[in-house]
């Protein structure tokens, strides 16, 4: 049925029908949650060699004794393991402990406190901070923002990255704007990929912006690829050095979604300027993060080679698990008009949008019918979708028998909620 197309008749026996299967499947006790982007088990599983993978060997190549202090910015070794993730010179590289959110927020905290060319150079004694988001986007991201009183702006993320025209017209328009958000590779929700042209563009951005501006790269899908054809990422290091923008940018990324996810190891890549004003900062809070964990990653996954063939581990266990979303969505809703969704090609999530002003009523039937999804607004800055549309879909945690009921849920919740808006 073609939503837009159907009779009244049609819509009215159509919605007693939806009902009633609705009522059954509320019946029915299910607890299901397809909120969290978290790895399964069994990805966390095919991690678990990074114990006892040290055999008692606690020194690093170059002598030194891990288990001990020091050592600020990560261990030369490690800084080589990640440089390829990021596609930079390793000796751009700093490696920290477990969370990339956190050397975002630092960053974030830093360049709104205390610059990053020096106290004069802080965001905050320049007025209004704002910050570029494209939406739909990662909650954390926004939080971050909101967290330090730096306001928002949205672009539409397309499927080939932010709507780079948007962004340039904002940074032409407004002074305030400091720093901007992409997540360049299998964004978060869409799974959009940028194409080269849009990294030519994010990396000449800095011609555009106020001084001190910074593009915050969080490449943390960067190798999160389901099938070897997915869409590669150009070098962002290297269209900047091409324009002389290096420090301008400060690349993220993490093995959290590559080993274990609480007990991983996160790392950024920034020009030399940028790096020492950030291992100054750094040097406040921390005397240096957990090498022992760092050198356990080199020697488990062995170089860039070893890190990419551990991911199509995780790529096997994903891929069933997003064809389940993505093939109850073609079959219960292709070409009804009632809602479009990405077909993401790596990453974590699928990202469906409802009818305008259906996105809060599709959770809530879902949650009344035991299926947890993220909250509607979520993907947004201050957690406000101004079309009420966008729904993140997060399938790599539950097991596909259990996606596979969650998302018969779901498709139901879109129908039911459709039909009803068109009939009232
Ligand atoms: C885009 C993005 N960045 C960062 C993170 C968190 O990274 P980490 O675990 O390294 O803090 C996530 C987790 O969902 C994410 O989706």
């Amino acid at each position: 049925m073609r939503i837009d197309e159907a009779s009244r008749d049609t819509l009215i026996s159509r919605e007693r029908e939806l009902a009633a299967r609705y009522a059954a499947l509320a019946g029915a006790g299910l607890a299901l949650d397809v909120t969290r982007g978290k790895p399964s088990a069994a990805q966390l599983d095919l991690s678990d060699g990074l114990d006892g993978v040290l055999g008692g060997n606690y020194r690093g190549e170059d002598g030194t004794d891990l288990r001990n202090y020091g050592g600020l910015d990560g261990l030369p070794e490690a800084k080589r393991l990640f440089a390829p993730v990021l596609q930079v010179p390793a000796s751009n590289v700093l490696v920290g402990g477990n969370s990339s959110l956190t050397l975002m927020w630092q960053c974030a905290l830093y360049g709104m406190q205390f610059g990053f060319a020096g106290p004069e150079s802080a965001w905050s004694r320049h007025g209004k901070v704002r910050f570029i988001c494209p939406v739909p986007g990662y909650d954390r991201h926004f939080s971050i923002c909101e967290h330090l009183g730096i306001e928002m702006l949205t672009v539409p993320m397309t499927p080939t990255g932010p709507d780079m025209d948007a962004v340039e017209a904002l940074l032409a328009s407004d002074p305030s704007i400091r720093g901007m958000w992409v997540v360049p590779r299998f964004s978060n929700p869409t799974g959009a990929v940028c194409d080269e042209q849009t990294v030519a563009r994010c990396a000449a951005l800095a011609r555009r912006a106020a001084p001190g501006f910074r593009l915050f790269w969080d490449d943390a899908y960067a190798v999160h690829a389901l099938a070897a054809d997915a869409p590669r990422l150009a070098s962002l290091h290297e269209a900047c050095v091409r324009l002389g923008t290096e420090d301008s940018v400060l690349l993220f990324g993490s093995t959290s979604k590559i080993t274990h996810a609480g007990a991983g190891v996160a790392f950024l890549a920034a020009s030399e300027p940028n790096l020492r004003a950030i291992r100054h900062h750094m040097g406040f809070a921390s005397i240096g993060p957990d090498k022992v964990n760092q050198r356990r990653h080199v020697a488990f996954l062995g170089g860039f080679d070893g890190l990419l063939a551990h991911m199509e581990g995780h790529a096997a266990l994903l891929r069933p698990r997003f064809a389940a979303v993505l093939d109850t969505l073609e079959r219960e809703l292709g070409g009804s008009g009632m809602g479009s969704w990405s077909r993401p090609r790596g990453g974590y999530f699928v990202s469906f949008d409802t009818r305008p002003g259906l996105a809060r009523e599709v959770v809530r039937l879902a949650a009344e019918a035991g299926v947890k999804l993220t909250p509607a607004g979520a993907t947004f800055p201050y957690g406000k979708d101004p079309e009420d549309r966008n729904i993140r879909i997060a399938p790599s945690f539950p097991t596909v028998a259990e996606i596979e009921r969650a998302m018969d849920v779901f498709v139901v919740c879109v129908q039911l909620a459709s039909v009803r808006q068109r009939l009232a």
